[in-house]
């Protein structure tokens, strides 16, 4: 990880985070030890709780505890109880920033009436921003969020390339079938859905998108997919693939529909995109588990295949997005950290975007270490694109 190295060692030159508290809850993996390290170089104390329960990795976790004096909460497969009392601990440490994956740190804060003493925290995941744009308009949110995974060096890079490629590798470990020839449904066309469709037809799948939204669906269209309704593709699908953000987005019609074999996999934030109690109730029970997160439903004698509970398929069957695109998103993390402790109180309650300064940093950081050179304009043409009303 390059960029976040980069940035580690102008911190810990800097120390522009000592005597900072970080309570975090992200994914723990290897990337994100290298996050936490970073924010220990800069002088921050940190606490770690997981973002999700089947994602950590236990080896990471111990590594964090034991050799870099972290507070750690994450065990892998743990239930969901243990979930919230690792994110209430590291909310307890009374943070001066969180740094949030699907908002339930910063929900919690709010709950302890800690959100007002942050400097500010961030949101890595469109999910956790749905919910605190809703508590901000419902004039509930009490302290200033950035945006990162709006930040134009995520969007391009992580979720379309990290979540893509990673989806696809979750699908593939789990099922070990072959994607060449067979038909994937993507559901949901947004950054990471496009990650999706365009891996999978680098495969040699044919890719059929299903949306809600007239410009994606046409902007999917004019890249050379099939776009057709849900339950039309649902008669068509061998792999299905759920990137929504919304819920039960694959349901009782669809299943009834599928073919023989059918694998669906949820790569959304939630485990809600697949209708479990549906798929449940038409199997008459639960599924048996034929490999190691396959569980096989018998939906009136066609077999369908739910990987990993319905729960990210990319974190759950695979290792999350590679390490040089996390890169990015935790230098991006890393930066606004910065920005936060050496601006206190610039950015009111709300949620914010990240400063372009920052996503050009990284993304100049990034080019650096690929080493990629590329043109600065001259004079004459900032100059030109700076006037107005000029053709000469
Ligand atoms: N697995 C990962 O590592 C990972 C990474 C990034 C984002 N995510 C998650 O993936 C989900 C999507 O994220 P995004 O950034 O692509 O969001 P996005 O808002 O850019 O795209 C979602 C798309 O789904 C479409 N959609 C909504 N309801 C639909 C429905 N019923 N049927 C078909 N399409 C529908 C929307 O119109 C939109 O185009 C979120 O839950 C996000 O948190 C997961």
């Amino acid at each position: 990880m390059p960029v976040l190295r980069r940035v580690g060692e102008r911190f810990a030159a800097e120390a522009p985070l000592a005597g900072l508290t970080v309570a975090c809850c992200l994914h723990v993996t290897a990337e994100t030890a290298s996050l936490v390290r970073a924010l220990r170089a800069g002088g921050a104390e940190v606490a770690l709780a997981a973002a999700n329960p089947l994602s950590t990795q236990d080896d990471v976790a111990a590594a964090l505890a034991a050799e870099d004096g972290v507070e750690v909460h994450a065990t892998r497969g743990t239930d969901l109880a243990a979930y919230a009392e690792g994110i209430a601990a590291v909310a307890a440490r009374a943070p001066a920033v969180a740094l949030d994956d699907g908002a339930d740190l910063i929900e919690r804060l709010h709950a302890d009436g800690a959100a007002e003493a942050l400097l500010g925290a961030s949101e890595e995941t469109t999910t956790g921003l749905v919910r605190l744009r809703a508590l901000d308009a419902a004039g509930g949110l009490r302290c200033a969020v950035v945006a990162v995974n709006e930040a134009l060096a995520e969007r391009a890079f992580n979720d379309r390339y990290g979540t893509g490629q990673s989806t696809l590798d979750g699908i593939l470990r789990a099922t070990n079938t072959l994607l060449a020839g067979r038909t994937l449904v993507v559901l949901g066309y947004g950054w990471t859905g496009r990650g999706v469709a365009e891996r999978a037809r680098g495969a040699g799948a044919s890719v059929v998108v299903c949306e809600v939204d007239p410009v994606r669906a046409l902007e999917a269209r004019m890249q050379g997919f099939e776009v057709m309704p849900s339950l039309a593709a649902a008669e068509r699908g061998d792999v299905f693939v759920t990137v929504t953000g919304s819920r039960a987005v694959l349901g009782r019609a669809h299943f009834e529909r599928m073919k023989d074999g059918a694998i669906l996999a949820n790569a959304g934030h939630f485990d809600v995109e697949i209708d479990l109690a549906a798929l449940r109730e038409l199997a008459g029970g639960s599924g048996r588990e034929v490999r190691p997160l396959v569980e096989q439903f018998d939906v009136r004698g066609r077999r369908l295949h739910l990987l990993a509970q319905g729960r990210v398929v990319n974190l759950a069957a695979a290792e999350g997005h590679p390490a040089a695109v996390m890169d990015l998103s935790f230098a991006l993390q890393a930066l606004v950290v910065e920005a936060l402790a050496r601006e206190p109180g610039a950015l009111a309650p709300g949620v914010h975007p990240v400063p372009a300064a920052i996503d050009r940093e990284v993304a100049r950081l990034k080019l650096e270490a690929l080493g990629v050179e590329i043109d600065v304009p001259t004079p004459e043409q900032e100059s030109y694109r700076g006037s107005w009303g000029t053709s000469s």
